[in-house]
């Protein structure tokens, strides 16, 4: 990972000062690098430890980095990684302009990898995430959303990078069809269970450790699943109020919504709809062969369910 970040830095090399000042600042500021280790676990556990799996691990930050970039200004977010975010410091203009350099540094290194294969899983993944957030943006104060239009939504815009972090390291290691497919199911159901948990710590988490602010989804009237399941769940009076809350995007009644997703139960619905999917993702394990990285995989999947980060 040290390595990667090297590469990173590296590759954030511009004449123009303003493109390497923003993209140091969000790099620099942390965030837990889940998708390059994904990629390099995976490669590790299939064998491969030739040059490309570390530059293809830093394209996978660099893509994730440049929808951050871009996702902070669509949310009007303000706190990213505990820091301003760069929409804040340094305006929605240069945040979705250096948000574009990002994503085309990323291209120019994948096509260094010289495989057509390989652009190919990254462009259809980084065209998918774009269509994800599209789609959110569609459904916005829109309270009918359903479990499976929600689930739609975060393949797309999150798990899809997961997926793909995941099918590279299996394509870098030239496996056989099946253990690639299995690689990508598991990244697929990884991803989701990453969102999902990431929904509810929205509702259930703390700001200073997750580093960004709670209650921002509501604010948005963004339904994610903890609203879907209250709605569900909730008396006609519960139901109501969520509903009004998602039509209206306000925080106002945050601390109202807060205490009916946890006494229906929906904020627990959520976490076992997570715990669902981290099961498909240790499942898929079981055709890559056992090793320490296949362990970590396994631990990795587990360890998500219970993040506070
Ligand atoms: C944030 O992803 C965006 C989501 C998909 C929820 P991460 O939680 O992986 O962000 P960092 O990189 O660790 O900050
Ligand atoms: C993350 O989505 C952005 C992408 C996956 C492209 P969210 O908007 O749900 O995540 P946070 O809460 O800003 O990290
Ligand atoms: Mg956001
Ligand atoms: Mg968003």
């Amino acid at each position: 990972m040290h390595e990667v970040d090297r590469v990173i830095s590296e590759r954030l090399s511009s004449s123009v000062p303003l493109v390497a000042q923003i993209s140091q600042y969000i790099i620099a500021a942390g965030g837990k690098r889940l998708r390059p280790a994904l990629l390099l676990l995976v490669c590790g556990a299939l064998g491969y430890r030739g040059a490309h799996r570390l530059s293809l691990a830093a394209v996978v930050e660099l893509i994730h980095t440049a929808t951050l970039l871009h996702d902070d200004v669509v949310d009007a977010s303000t706190l990213r990684r505990g820091r301003p975010t760069a929409n804040e410091s340094f305006g929605n203009p240069a945040s979705v302009l250096v948000g574009d350099f990002l994503h085309t540094r990323s291209f120019q290194m994948m096509v260094e990898t010289g495989s057509m294969r390989i652009m190919e899983v990254l462009s259809e993944a980084t065209n998918v995430i774009a269509e994800g957030e599209v789609l959110q943006l569609m459904m916005m104060h829109d309270a009918s959303l359903d479990e499976t239009g929600y689930l739609r939504v975060i393949r797309s815009k999150t798990a899809k990078l997961f997926e793909a972090s995941a099918r590279l390291g299996a394509i870098l290691a030239h496996s056989p069809a099946a253990v690639e497919e299995a690689c990508a199911t598991y990244g697929q159901a990884l991803g989701t269970a990453f969102q999902i948990i990431d929904d509810v710590l929205d509702y259930d988490g703390d700001t200073s450790e997750m580093g960004k602010n709670l209650g921002d989804d509501l604010r948005e009237g963004k339904s994610t699943l903890p609203l879907i399941a209250a709605m569900q769940r909730g008396t006609p009076e519960q139901t109501a109020i969520v509903k009004h809350a998602i039509e209206q995007g306000s925080t106002e009644q945050l601390a109202d919504i807060v205490h009916i997703v946890r006494v229906t139960g929906a904020l627990e619905a959520a976490r076992t709809a997570a715990h669902e999917e981290a099961l498909r993702a240790i499942a898929a394990l079981e055709k890559i062969p056992a090793s320490t990285y296949r362990s970590s995989l396994l631990h990795l999947a587990e360890s998500l369910l219970e993040r506070r980060s």
